[in-house]
């Protein structure tokens, strides 16, 4: 065993003292960019590879630095690599158990390269990978909530506008609401992961280097579609995360509002939807309950998310260029937000697998607070011919009518209506039901449940595409 070395000693020279014990503290990032771990190794192979071909290092040493850094791979996959925090970061710990597998070839590796490239180009790759774990996840959220839609097109709901019965829907209506919101995430993070990927290897500290290192190739070898163009910039900007996490934000907004319905849906009060024990908790004083902890929760991680953006902004803002350790603050809370999504994501998919409409319920509540009124008044305007803003107003007095005796608009007789309106027929009843009203919502982009089925299955076959092409 080699005798454990600080990161001071491997600056060497100059430094005659160990770091103190507050400094290291402060200063280590091992304890989280571990994480990197595999992203790092990808990027010092590319590189190692990269500088054997341009003649840059022997090709024997290359040999020994491939060797050698798979055997390091291959600990830490196994989980028996010790990541010493004297060691200070992921970069060096690799490079550290490297020199000590292979000895002096190792202190090759580190030829045309900083740890300021290096650092970031691992985190952009890892940024990547997630967004890439992300993009699925979405896409099976988007099916589960698009087979529920299949099967909920004609189930009818109450649609909501401040939160008082509106206008009737359908439950895949709503579902596929949230379908369509989820496909401009998926864009989103789209359009993050193309400008994304630049690679940033070979700017080196934070000029560019002397040696004939060969950019596109280390490029190439990383899945980049090109270097990035500007050394200062490579190692200066971390838009590439904090575009991620703007993208995360909205998402988990999105998720937000989900959840906070399933909250509303599932209380006694409402009960328009079932969740079983899987998605839900008991309480240990009251023996009726069942919480729906598992949506209250991802309705809370959205704040874990927007924090991150608003911390990483912060950290980044005042920096001049080009690197600054305080950019080494740039990886926990993108860690902690993108994991907190992906929790969010899959415990959503679950919810949503699990969750019953109570296709009953939900109908009669759907007529409730005479949620059928513009179908009267739009029935006056077709069948009477009358402006909308008078059918509007006669509709109000019908509806008085009914509010005053506490019924419902349907229950009115004929010759109360027509003591609003004469000329109206008994053809009015027609358009007075729940079902009646979705049905005849089909315009597009409307609730009827043949325009939800289209658009249902529209995803379906786009979803199933997507699958069987990767992009
Ligand atoms: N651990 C550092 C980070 O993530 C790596 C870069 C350190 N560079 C430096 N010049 N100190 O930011």
């Amino acid at each position: 065993m080699v005798k454990t070395v600080s990161s001071n000693e491997m600056w060497g020279g100059r430094f005659a003292e160990g770091p103190a014990a507050v400094m290291e503290a402060i200063n280590v990032s091992i304890g989280f960019d571990k994480r990197l771990a595999q992203q790092d190794i990808q990027g010092s192979i590319a590189h190692a590879e990269m500088l054997s071909a341009q003649g840059i290092i022997d090709p024997q040493s290359a040999e020994a630095i491939m060797q050698g850094l798979a055997k390091v791979k291959a600990e830490i996959d196994a989980g028996t690599f010790t990541f010493r925090t004297e060691l200070e970061d992921i970069q060096m710990n690799i490079e550290g158990r490297l020199t000590e597998i292979i000895g002096k070839p190792a202190g090759r590796l580190h030829t045309a390269r900083s740890r300021n490239d290096q650092a970031v180009t691992g985190f952009r790759l890892w940024v990547r990978d997630t967004l890439d774990g992300i993009d699925a996840a979405l896409a099976d959220l988007q099916l589960a909530m698009a087979e529920k839609a299949v099967v909920h097109a004609g189930t009818v709901m109450p649609g909501f506008t401040h939160l008082q019965s509106a206008q009737p829907v359908t439950f895949g209506h709503h579902m596929m609401a949230y379908v369509e919101m989820l496909g401009r995430d998926r864009g989103r993070f789209r359009d993050a992961r193309a400008r994304l990927n630049e690679c940033p290897l070979g700017a080196a500290a934070l000029a560019g280097t002397s040696f004939p290192i060969d950019r596109h190739r280390t490029a190439k070898a990383l899945g980049f579609d090109r270097p990035t163009a500007n050394s200062l910039d490579s190692v200066s900007d971390r838009d590439f995360a904090l575009e991620a996490l703007a993208a995360a934000s909205i998402l988990a907004m999105h998720l937000s509002r989900l959840a906070e319905e399933i909250v509303i849906w599932t209380s006694a009060q409402f009960a328009f939807v079932k969740l079983s024990d899987k998605f839900t908790t008991g309480s240990s004083i009251m023996p009726q309950k069942r919480n729906p902890d598992a949506a209250e929760l991802v309705r809370a991680k959205s704040g874990r998310v927007y924090g991150s953006l608003m911390g990483l902004l912060t950290v980044m803002k005042g920096l001049s260029l080009a690197y600054a350790k305080d950019m080494q603050e740039d990886k926990e809370q993108t860690f902690d937000a993108l994991d907190a999504l992906a929790l969010s994501i899959a415990a959503t998919a679950g919810m949503v697998r699990d969750m019953e409409p109570d296709a009953k319920r939900l109908k009669k509540a759907a007529g409730a607070g005479y949620a059928t009124a513009t179908d009267l008044a739009d029935w006056l305007v077709r069948t009477l011919k009358m402006p909308f803003r008078e059918a509007h107003h006669a509709t109000a007095r019908i509806v008085g009518l009914a509010s005053a005796r506490n019924i419902d608009l349907e229950k009115l007789t004929l010759a109360e209506m027509q003591s609003v309106e004469p000329r109206i027929t008994a053809e009015i009843f027609g358009v007075l039901g729940v079902a009646n009203s979705v049905k005849s919502r089909v315009s597009y982009g409307g609730t009827a449940p043949v325009n939800v089925k289209k658009q249902a299955r529209r995803w379906l076959a786009q979803l199933a595409r997507e699958k069987r092409a990767p992009r």
